[in-house]
Parts: C-alpha cells; sequence; structure tokens
C-alpha cells in the first residue's frame, strides 16, 4: 500500500488561511480472481459477524455492491446515519470517512463501529480543529451553532444542531424563520449557498473540500456550451460560480435521484465521482460527463475522487470484521453532547419527511427512506 500527500484549507480565526499537508493511503486493486474471493469472505464475515455494512456512494463500487448484496445500505450521510441508529445488528461497519464512524458511534452506543480504514479523514474536518471552533463560539455567544455532519465528534459537541447536505436547507430556513443568527462551520461554500438561498444571517467557519472545491466555473461554462442539452448537477459544497450554472444543487442522494428522474439524455455531475457506479446502475442509458477540475495543488487534481473515501477496500472490510481492527469510539461525555445536535436534526427530519428532497421511495433501496 502507498501513501500520497493531499493539501487542505486550515482556516485561522482571525479569518486568514494557510494551506497545510495530510496523506492518504492507496489500497492496492485486487486482481479478478482475488476480487471474487474477497468479496466472498467480506459477505461470510459480515454474516458471522452480525455486522451490516453500511457505506457511503464515493466509495469503492465494489463495497457498494457488497453492501447492496448483504442488506446493508449505500447512502448519503444522513442516510446513513438513520440506517446505523435503526437496523439491529450488533455491528456496523462503516464505509465512508471518520465522522460517518463517529455519527454511528454517537447514536449507536451499543453497537460496535469498524471502519475499514481509521485514517480515512475529510478535509473539512481537518480543517476545523475543536479548539479553535469552541473560540471561534464563545466570540459569537449570541448565534445558534449549526455545524455541517463532516466535523469532529469534539465539534459536533459545541453545536446546537447539525445537518448534512440533504437537510441544511430546510433546517436553517426553519431557524431564520424563528429569528436565530448562525454560526456555520465548517464548509464556506455550503454555508455560502445555504445563506443565498434563505437569506439567514450567517457568519461561516472558512473551511473547505478538497475534491469539491476543485470544480471550476470557467471551465464548467466551456463544457455546459459542448453539451447544449446536457443537465448539470452539483454538490453544495461545489464553489458558487459551479452551483450557479446548476440545474440540481443537492446531496448525493438528491444528484442520484435528479439523474435517475431526469428526461435529459446527459448529465455533467460536480462531485465525487464515487458515484457514477450507482448512477450507472441505476439510470443505464444516460451519459454521465464529470464536471471539469483544475486544481493547482496536490490535492486531488483533476480527479474528482476523494482520496479518504478512496482508502476504502473490501480487504479493509475483512481486516476489521477479522481482527477487530478500525473500532470507532467516542468518549461518553463527548458522545452524550454531540448527540444533542445529531438528533435534534433526525428528530427534524422524521418531523418533516418533506424537507428531505430526496425521499425518494420504491427504486433506491435507502435512499431518503423516512
Ligand atoms: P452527502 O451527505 O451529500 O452524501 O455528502 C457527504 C460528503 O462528504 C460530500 O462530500
Ligand atoms: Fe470530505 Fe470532500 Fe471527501 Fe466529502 S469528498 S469526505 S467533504 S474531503
Amino acid at each position: 500500500m502507498s501513501e500520497r500527500a493531499v493539501d487542505y484549507t486550515l482556516p485561522a480565526l482571525d479569518g486568514s488561511e494557510r494551506i497545510a499537508r495530510a496523506w492518504a493511503r492507496v489500497p492496492a486493486v485486487p486482481s479478478p480472481a482475488e476480487r471474487a474471493a474477497l468479496m466472498a469472505r467480506a459477505a461470510e464475515l459480515l454474516r458471522a459477524n452480525d455486522a451490516v455494512l453500511v457505506a457511503h456512494f464515493y466509495v469503492d463500487g465494489d463495497i457498494q455492491d457488497l453492501a447492496l448484496e448483504t442488506g446493508g445500505c449505500v447512502a448519503d450521510s444522513l442516510e446513513m446515519a438513520r440506517f446505523g441508529r435503526d437496523h439491529p445488528a450488533s455491528t456496523l461497519v462503516v464505509a465512508g470517512v471518520r465522522f460517518m464512524g463517529e455519527t454511528a458511534a454517537i447514536l449507536s452506543p451499543g453497537k460496535r463501529v469498524l471502519m475499514p480504514d481509521l485514517d480515512a479523514t475529510c478535509s473539512l474536518d481537518l480543517g476545523c480543529p475543536p479548539d479553535e471552533f469552541a473560540a471561534f463560539c464563545d466570540a459569537n455567544p449570541d448565534r445558534t451553532v449549526v455545524v455541517y455532519a463532516n466535523t469532529s465528534a469534539a465539534v459536533k459537541a459545541r453545536a446546537d444542531w447539525m445537518v448534512t447536505s440533504s437537510i441544511a436547507l430546510a433546517i436553517v430556513r426553519h431557524l431564520a424563520a424563528r429569528g436565530e443568527r448562525i454560526l456555520w462551520a465548517p464548509d464556506r461554500h455550503l454555508g455560502g449557498y445555504i445563506a443565498r438561498e434563505t437569506g439567514a444571517d450567517m457568519l461561516l467557519w472558512n473551511g473547505a473540500c478538497v475534491v469539491h472545491e476543485e470544480f471550476k466555473g470557467l471551465e464548467l461554462e466551456l463544457l455546459r456550451a459542448e453539451h447544449p442539452d446536457a443537465l448539470v448537477v452539483v454538490h453544495p459544497e461545489s464553489p458558487e460560480a459551479v452551483v450557479a450554472q446548476a440545474d440540481v444543487v443537492g446531496s448525493t442522494s438528491q444528484l442520484l435521484k435528479a439523474v435517475i428522474e431526469g428526461d435529459a439524455p446527459e448529465y455533467i455531475v460536480a462531485t465525487d465521482n464515487g458515484i457514477f457506479h450507482r448512477m450507472r446502475q441505476l439510470a443505464p442509458g444516460k451519459t454521465l460527463i464529470e464536471a471539469p477540475t483544475a486544481g493547482a495543488g496536490a490535492t486531488c487534481k483533476s480527479c474528482a475522487h476523494c482520496p479518504w473515501m478512496a482508502m476504502n477496500a473490501v480487504a479493509g472490510v475483512i481486516d476489521c470484521l477479522e481482527r477487530g481492527s478500525g473500532e470507532i469510539t467516542v468518549p461518553e461525555p463527548v458522545r452524550t453532547r454531540a448527540l444533542v445536535p445529531v438528533e435534534r436534526m433526525l428528530a427534524f427530519a422524521a418531523a418533516h419527511p418533506e424537507s428531505i428532497v430526496a425521499a425518494y421511495r420504491g427504486h433506491v433501496p435507502h435512499l431518503g427512506s423516512a
């Protein structure tokens, strides 16, 4: 297994930012013969360990297939949280990035939560250190603290609400209607999008996603000119110039829904290309085109694939089940405090199922089901 460097934005409290360097492991790619054996072994271990696989749309296609073949789920962050909480299995194997495992552990203290690779992180999480964030909150005590799911448990423990991209607009709109002013962290692009859409008074942390930040407005304009009939679907972690050109802006499940239901023959997709696996399965015959990236750093330059989501491999699923490795634990005082904003979001989602635009029933397992 090799490693690669990943540069990300590390904001400071005074509004400045610097580029910091992290790393990601690059898993070995199995041969076709090894692949079948790995899939069979992982399925057997999931059964033997009373475990269920909870996977994100961005992870390796084999893991997505394995999850669906073994009764698990492939979903966005909101649905992963709900599925893990509600599933009776005693072990959850969370294939995604660390904050997703932590959210599962926050919601299910009685379950063992394992991850194929515990070092799979997220630039938004890295770019929002708990101490600096606490100082930001302390300096703005009159604001309601709303954090994105892509944060550590310690950051969630300082929040009033947690949101995912599926439900962020509805919750902030609800808070703004009550006259609340918002402190938002960590993604500046998602925060800016929500502020523009809702008109809410939002003070933004300055973080960014290394994948979505690299989608570029000018290159997208040129690509759209070549494909005038294509529908443009964009995740709101993307920069404003990209979001401004979107026909559909939404969470991963909302973008998937847009491609399945859309009547256009072509789709320009501005999100991690791991989602193409499920899009191809559920919308065969549609042409999917990656939105252009033009990164300047050693991040995910022109690959549109999250280096940390890419750390998830079927071999890692086997490893964590065989050895009990990759176990996520959250200290109990942090967990109980972080549970408050997470449960608030889930209670809001249950009370307002219509607010999750992606509520897509019938065709896609575990996609926005209440
Ligand atoms: P979703 O909640 O839309 O799946 O997004 C998670 C994420 O990390 C996007 O980069
Ligand atoms: Fe984080 Fe971006 Fe990776 Fe999503 S795609 S997990 S926001 S770094």
